[in-house]
């Protein structure tokens, strides 16, 4: 007990120093910090400043997000990746609307019912907008329970949460889940495990050599230009350029693949709602 409250002292002045400046940091407002964690999901922090900056000034509350037309939203997400987070968002900001006054639920269980919230951001949201005392789990955090704690022998998340609840600092989880973003993200790298900072190379499990890794068993790599996501995305380009393509223009966007998965990808494509058939031509929704 006495380590961990050492671990957490120690952690806790680290990230003052040397916790990054980022925007979504200087806000409690649950609709930004929701903005900023679906747009992190799978777009590094670089590239996602300037588009959280843009995004908010385009949609500054929910309530205009939930009322814009969904091929603005669409638009605004060019350069993001992974399209269907943008509806998402929207279905989520119009679900707070519809069901909760424009007001985010303050619950885990009810955060995680609206669209495209899951057990990660629904506790990012509780941690960064409401001070909740819960723990959190994206890939930095998950890194930094598992290589401290248990070196590398492979724990479940749900263990690993379930640590974490107990070794969270009191009424600071803010601070933590955030230092150990930055932790996970520039101290315990693969090539260098946390062994630069001392004071944590003298704790961590990992370092101290326990454990021993499962196999990884390697999985065969697929070029992303023969992917289907590849073609989404370059439909949902061309219409974020042209407004709307006819059979032609899809054809041409997809030149290089055979006419049944075309249509399979545009099928697709309009059942997540991301485009819609306007007679024989597609256009965003
Ligand atoms: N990735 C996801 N959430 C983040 C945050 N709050 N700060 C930095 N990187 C993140």
């Amino acid at each position: 007990m006495e380590d961990i409250q050492k671990l957490q002292k120690k952690i806790l002045s680290w990230y003052k120093k040397n916790g990054r400046d980022l925007p979504w940091r200087k806000t409690k407002n649950p609709y930004r910090i929701l903005v900023s964690e679906v747009m992190l999901q799978q777009t590094q922090v670089g590239r996602v400043f300037e588009k959280y900056r843009e995004f908010l000034k385009q949609f500054p509350t929910v309530m205009s997000l939930a009322k814009a037309q969904t091929s603005d939203v669409i638009t605004a997400w060019k350069g993001l990746g992974y399209n269907r987070r943008a509806l998402f968002l929207q279905r989520t900001a119009q679900e707070v609307v519809e069901k909760y006054k424009g007001r985010f639920p303050r619950d885990l269980t009810t955060l995680k019912t609206l669209p495209g919230v899951g057990d990660y951001t629904a506790r990012a949201i509780l941690s960064f907008a409401y001070d909740g005392q819960v723990p959190m789990m994206d890939t930095n955090h998950r890194k930094f329970y598992q290589r401290v704690l248990f070196g590398r022998t492979p724990r479940t998340d749900k263990k690993l949460l379930g640590i974490a609840s107990d070794i969270l600092p009191k009424n600071r989880a803010y601070y933590w889940n955030q230092a150990l973003m930055d932790l996970g993200q520039y101290v315990c790298t693969e090539k260098r495990p946390g062994c630069r900072l001392p004071w944590l190379a003298e704790v961590c499990k990992a370092c101290a050599g326990v454990g021993r890794p499962k196999k990884v068993i390697k999985k065969k790599v697929v070029k992303f230009r023969n992917t289907d996501r590849y073609y989404r995305g370059r439909i949902v380009d061309a219409l974020r350029e042209k407004g709307v393509l006819a059979p032609a223009e899809i054809k041409k966007v997809c030149s290089d693949i055979s006419f049944e998965r075309m249509k399979k990808i545009t099928q697709k494509l309009e059942d997540d709602g991301l485009i819609k058939r306007r007679k024989k031509r597609i256009v965003l929704p």
